[in-house]
């Protein structure tokens, strides 16, 4: 076994553009321990896949390794099959019933007000003033829920995502878990309250018929709402920095039939999921590296989206890039459910930045949110051209 490299997600250069670092790492390091986090870090395109795609031998539910997590607990991201499958095909269900179209239309108007209401500001914040409340009213939208208040909403949503860092930052434990019982809290509200036309009702229906545990649900919708919020708002911020590092490429999007593959290259390129954890099921071997039972493996996605053994000229910008089978949205068992939506919604920022009477431009330097597993700008500030 090599020694590790040095490998620090929350170093302020890596933050500003992990990339380079990334391919260090994905051409001299395909695997190595991380001390800090106890895990395998995996960083090639075909090892990742293979572990996301394997979950016999690289599980989400701890259960299969001893851990003892309470059956009330359960849900969508905690179950593997063949327990989540039911579950799985509940929701996916319920997602393909949803008008794909009415989604995006009521998302354009909501965007396009923004624009309105932002045209004569000096600069304004990319990621609070448009990437917030587009997340937002996009998922309570979707899921058929009220629209939380949308500063408590991102308090919880931070916490969360610093959360997901606390292999890294132990600190973030506290804060992450008074995070999670707000959301918990609201879910539960919302879960108990009026039906609304959405993927919830959708669900809460089909599951009397399919005989679904109701707390498999109830626990499934906080989840499923910081799912979408969290990533909605980090991809709004990520691939709208990219188009205005890289005007060509928005100028390009003009071209309607380069809008599908276009924002699956944004999400590949600069796709906020950093990596994503399973842990070993039984002894076996990445790269002639023994990972143990019960060890944790991290697939880098980020780094195995810039892999270029998998994409050719991995660093830049193709908006036609065929096939594009990136990681940014997960794959196997536990791949992305609203992966349909995200792209709706990044597709109708683009539409409407396209449509805007004047041109979206950097009004400062931005900066990045100092998050490792949720890549996004933190302060992004704008402004349209006058
Ligand atoms: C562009 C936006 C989005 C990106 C980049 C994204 C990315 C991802 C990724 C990488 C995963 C896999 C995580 C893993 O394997 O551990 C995932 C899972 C998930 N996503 Fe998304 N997502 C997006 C939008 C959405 C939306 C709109 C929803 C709507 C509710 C959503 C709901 C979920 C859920 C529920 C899971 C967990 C699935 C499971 O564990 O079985 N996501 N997403």
């Amino acid at each position: 076994m090599t020694v590790a490299p040095h490998y620090d997600p929350l170093d302020p250069a890596m933050l500003e553009d992990p990339y380079q670092h990334y391919a260090d790492l994905r051409e001299n390091h395909p695997i190595f321990w991380h001390e800090g986090m106890k895990s395998w870090v995996v960083t090639r395109y075909q090892d990742c896949r293979d572990v996301l795609r394997n979950n016999e031998l690289f599980a989400r539910d701890r259960r299969r390794v001893g851990e003892e997590i309470p059956e009330f607990r359960q849900s969508l991201q905690t179950l593997d099959p063949p327990s989540q499958a039911p579950l799985r095909s509940l929701i996916m269900n319920a997602f393909r019933a949803q008008d794909l179209d009415a989604v995006g239309r009521r998302a354009r108007g909501r965007i396009q007000q923004l624009f309105k209401d932002l045209a004569e500001r000096d600069s304004f914040d990319w990621m609070s003033e448009v990437a917030a409340p587009v997340a937002l009213s996009i998922t309570a939208d979707l899921l058929g829920v009220p629209e939380p208040d949308p500063g408590y909403y991102a308090e919880i949503s931070e916490g969360i995502a610093q959360r997901m860092d606390a292999g890294l930052k132990p600190a973030n434990i506290e804060q992450g878990d008074r995070a999670r019982n707000q959301l918990n809290a609201l879910a539960e509200e919302w879960f108990a309250g009026e039906d609304r036309p959405g993927v919830l009702k959708d669900i809460k229906d089909r599951a009397a018929e399919a005989r679904m545990p109701m707390h498999y649900i109830s626990n499934s919708t906080g989840m499923m709402f910081n799912a979408s919020y969290g990533t909605v708002f980090a991809t709004a911020g990520n691939a709208v920095l990219t188009l205005l590092q890289h005007p060509w490429a928005l100028e390009r999007l003009r071209d309607e039939r380069l809008l599908g593959t276009g924002v699956d290259e944004l999400v590949r390129y600069d796709g906020p999921a950093q990596g994503t954890s399973r842990v070993a099921t039984r002894t076996t071997e990445i790269q002639g590296t023994t990972i143990e039972p019960g060890q944790i493996v991290l697939t880098l996605l980020a780094a195995a989206n810039r892999d270029p053994r998998e994409f050719p000229r991995p660093d830049e910008l193709v908006l036609d890039r065929t096939p594009n089978r990136h990681l940014g949205f997960g794959w196997g068992t536990h791949a992305c459910v609203g992966a349909m939506f995200g792209r709706v919604a990044v597709r109708e920022l683009i539409v409407c930045l396209l449509a805007a009477p004047q041109r979206l431009r950097l009004a400062g330097e931005p900066t990045r949110r100092p998050t490792a597993t949720v890549r996004s700008p933190g302060l992004f500030p704008v402004t349209f051209d006058r």
